[in-house]
């Protein structure tokens, strides 16, 4: 084919799949995330918890789901695949390998991710990585432009995007656009040491809601503001920066709790559950599932279990801890590191503590299916989720909707997790004590079924008063409702200049 012929081919392809992803339905939803959960080919769906509650509420209003293709390529060719089921249409990016790594390797998961994990020491900067991570976003902004419509409401997720808004004011887009971040975000003297700090800062700035999991999280980043001198609260939970006022606020992401509570009471009868039940005879289970990460305390957590053994040596033999870590990010060389280290403690710990009849620790570095978790779940006497800091934590919530309410397991909750905001009635730990996070353990096991019951009940009505519809619906109405419009002279300031990016005239 002659290069011209090519070339307008190219271009044929590119509007049919703008055509294909802008759709005819007016005031849809458009969700952005790194991650996308492409149907499969049997046309079902491959969401967890979370991506469900976000395709109903794209099934609601009918929309599109845009994000990486989950591909790296040598040439990319900057457009979207199309996927359509029923009214979700997904456009996916296939993204350039040398920019994916600097980009997702390398500032995303070993600046933003450390940092807002409040881990200073595992910082490292790069100028590569930072121009990179604004470059994608960039690039994603230049996918996604042409595919919206004027009252499409976008919906933009998690640290890998936050410049993604000031990208699309930059191409001229007037929706509105909020933006919710999955991890936590930290004090202004840990989040400071960010590359482009200011710049990030003024990216977040660019949405008309910016959600965190904890008020905690959403009053460090209003500091962060203040101390940069970026505009100024309003009142209401509104901030200002130039003419764009915006909202800041809290919207706790909850779980399918009756859902998952009857997957649950099901899955007794899966025959992993069962040969793992056979397998423990008479002893108690207490049970961690974490992705390998850092951030999840597992090393703290295998340190306080063997502590609560040695301490209570009535416990021997009477508990079994499984710990499910599957890998996660490989790639990323703190990652790696921990894969090894974990392993060898725990084998370390077995070898220690361990009888010719008894293997104190069941250590599994894959992924358990969602309905065996929620049968191991409800087996175990205790759940430790112990992580030195965390957005929410979901496995906390899946673990207390699981229980039977006849005899409900403990749960033992890192002060660290998001999820502590609600569920105060766990066991709540310091997981850098591991003494007293030893204590707790030993408590759990031992705790008389009035009391277990007692906290099961006040934990259950916690999760019940915010499941995962309502985080959806409460964060799409805060999206949609109207913010007051902000006269011309009424925008104070700080005397200093402010260099946010400016919306696009339109
Ligand atoms: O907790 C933040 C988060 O991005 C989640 O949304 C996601 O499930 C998890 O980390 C896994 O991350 P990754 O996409 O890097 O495997």
């Amino acid at each position: 084919m002659k290069s011209s012929t090519k070339a307008r081919a190219a271009e044929n392809e590119r509007l049919d799949r703008v055509e294909l992803a802008r759709g005819n339905p007016s005031g849809r939803l458009v969700v952005v995330s790194n991650r996308v959960p492409l149907p499969t080919k049997d046309g079902t769906s491959s969401a967890g918890g979370l991506a469900v509650a976000l395709e109903g509420a794209l099934k609601q209003q009918g929309g599109l789901w845009f994000g990486w293709s989950g591909r790296t390529v040598d040439r990319a060719e900057n457009m979207p695949h199309i996927v359509e089921a029923g009214n979700i249409t997904f456009a996916v990016l296939d993204v350039l390998k040398k920019d994916f790594d600097l980009f997702y390797t390398g500032f995303a998961n070993r600046v933003l991710w450390p940092i807002c994990h409040y881990r200073l020491d595992l910082l490292q900067i790069d100028r590569s990585q930072t121009e990179g991570y604004f470059r994608v976003n960039r690039t994603f902004a230049e996918a996604l432009a042409p595919l919206l419509n004027a009252d499409d409401t976008i919906w933009i997720h998690d640290y890998h995007f936050i410049p993604l808004a000031a990208e699309l004011r930059r191409l001229g887009c007037r929706n509105r656009i909020g933006f919710f971040l999955h991890i936590p975000w930290p004090p202004s003297d840990v989040a400071s040491a960010l590359p482009s700090y200011e710049r990030l800062l003024n990216g977040l700035a660019s949405y008309d809601v910016v959600g965190f999991h904890t008020p905690q999280d959403a009053e460090n980043f209003r500091q962060c503001l203040m101390r940069e001198r970026i505009g100024f609260p309003v009142g209401n939970g509104e901030y200002q920066v130039d003419s764009h006022r915006f909202k800041i606020g809290s919207f706790p992401v909850g779980i399918e709790t009756d859902a998952f509570a009857q997957t649950a009471a099901s899955a007794e009868r899966n025959p992993v559950v069962r040969r793992m039940r056979a397998s423990m005879g008479n002893r108690d289970l207490i049970i961690g599932v974490d992705r390998l990460d850092y951030s999840k305390g597992i090393k703290q957590r295998i340190e306080a279990f063997a502590c609560c053994v040695r301490s209570n040596p009535e416990l021997r033999n009477r508990v079994v801890y499984l710990q499910v870590t599957p890998k996660s990010r490989s790639d990323v060389p703190e990652y790696k590191k921990m894969q090894h280290e974990i392993a060898e403690q725990a084998g370390w710990t077995n070898g220690n503590l361990g009888e010719v009849d008894w293997t104190p620790i069941r250590y599994l570095n894959k992924t358990i299916g969602h309905t065996q978790l929620a049968g191991l779940y409800r087996m175990a006497r205790v759940g430790l989720v112990t992580p030195l800091r965390d957005g929410m934590n979901l496995v906390a919530k899946e673990f207390v909707a699981s229980q039977d309410p006849d005899d409900p397991g403990v749960l033992v909750l890192s002060r660290f997790a998001g999820a502590m905001h609600e569920l105060d009635a766990a066991l709540l730990v310091n997981p850098y004590d591991t003494e007293a996070t030893a204590a707790a353990i030993a408590r759990a096991v031992e705790m008389p079924i009035e009391e277990r019951k007692e906290r099961w009940n006040a934990l259950m009505i916690r999760l019940r008063s915010n499941g995962i519809d309502n985080w959806c619906r409460s964060f799409l109405t805060a999206l949609c409702d109207d913010l007051p419009a902000v006269p011309e002279g009424d925008r104070g300031g700080s005397g200093r200049p402010r260099n946010r990016v400016a919306h696009a005239p339109g």
